[in-house]
């Protein structure tokens, strides 16, 4: 087995033990002070589209933008689980989906990213088939966020709980190591929590509702004042102290 897959297997025999930390990085330094840290897994995520590169949602995001910056975080980590997400439309075939999954493992990631349930099965199948551990993600979709007309709250009746459960169980018999559960209802994300094999790993479904925690890591540093979402909890400034340490630089010069 590669080291790669030993991280993701020891990550996914966490579900109900140790909480998994996981947050997205996409530059050098970030990712080694992250790690350094003691992060378990560092994503680098398509969030990349708006909190690094200027772009109104992930739509706009590439695989060449992804592979720039898995190299980068991947330069700066030891010892994480290093995800590279895929684009949007980097993976509509099974074909595609593995060769570009082979190019984020190429570039350094140890596992890819993918979202969608049902749909995904057979892709996710064929990646881990090939020895690439792959995390699923459920929920709110960001990639779909234009068919969807914004970032909607999942999980709110019973028949969207069991849309859920039908695609998170797909994932799992597929391969995955875990789940990312975006945007859910506390309560669906706790019973799917419970109700799933593998680790669920929550971004905005509430307090303690699922197996870990991740947070695009501007939110939790306060490194993106233009849109903080409503589940963030910064613990530092960034921006604020960026501002006046240019303030100061200027009064200098
Ligand atoms: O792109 C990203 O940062 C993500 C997280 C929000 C889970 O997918």
């Amino acid at each position: 087995m590669k080291l790669s897959q030993e991280k993701a297997e020891a990550l996914r025999a966490r579900k109900n033990s140790k909480r998994i930390s996981c947050l997205t990085a996409y530059d050098y330094p970030i990712a080694r002070l992250l790690d350094e840290a003691g992060v378990d897994v560092l994503l680098v995520g398509d969030s990349l589209g708006m909190v690094v590169l200027g772009y109104p949602d992930t739509t706009h995001v590439t695989m060449e933008h992804m592979l720039h910056h898995v190299a980068a975080v991947a330069r700066g980590n030891t010892n994480a689980l290093v995800v590279g997400d895929l684009p949007i439309h980097s993976y509509d075939t099974p074909e595609q989906a593995l060769a570009n999954a082979k190019l984020l493992v190429a570039a350094g990631a140890d596992a890819v990213k993918l979202e969608g349930g049902l749909r995904q099965a057979d892709k996710v199948k064929l990646i881990v088939g090939a020895g690439i551990p792959v995390f699923g993600h459920m929920g709110m979709l960001p990639q779909r966020v234009l068919e969807e007309g914004g970032y909607k709250k999942k999980g709110k009746s019973e028949e969207e709980f069991e849309a859920i459960l039908a695609g998170c169980r797909a994932l799992e018999h597929a391969g995955v190591f875990a789940i990312v559960l975006e945007s859910v209802v506390a309560d669906t994300a706790k019973r799917l929590t419970e109700a799933l094999g593998v680790p669920t790993i929550g971004i905005g479904c509430g307090n303690q509702t699922c197996d870990g925690e991740v947070a695009v890591i501007t939110d939790l540093v306060g490194g993106y004042p233009w849109f903080v979402p409503p589940f963030a909890k910064p613990q530092t400034d960034i921006s604020g102290d960026i501002t006046k340490a240019v303030q100061w630089y200027n009064e200098q010069v």
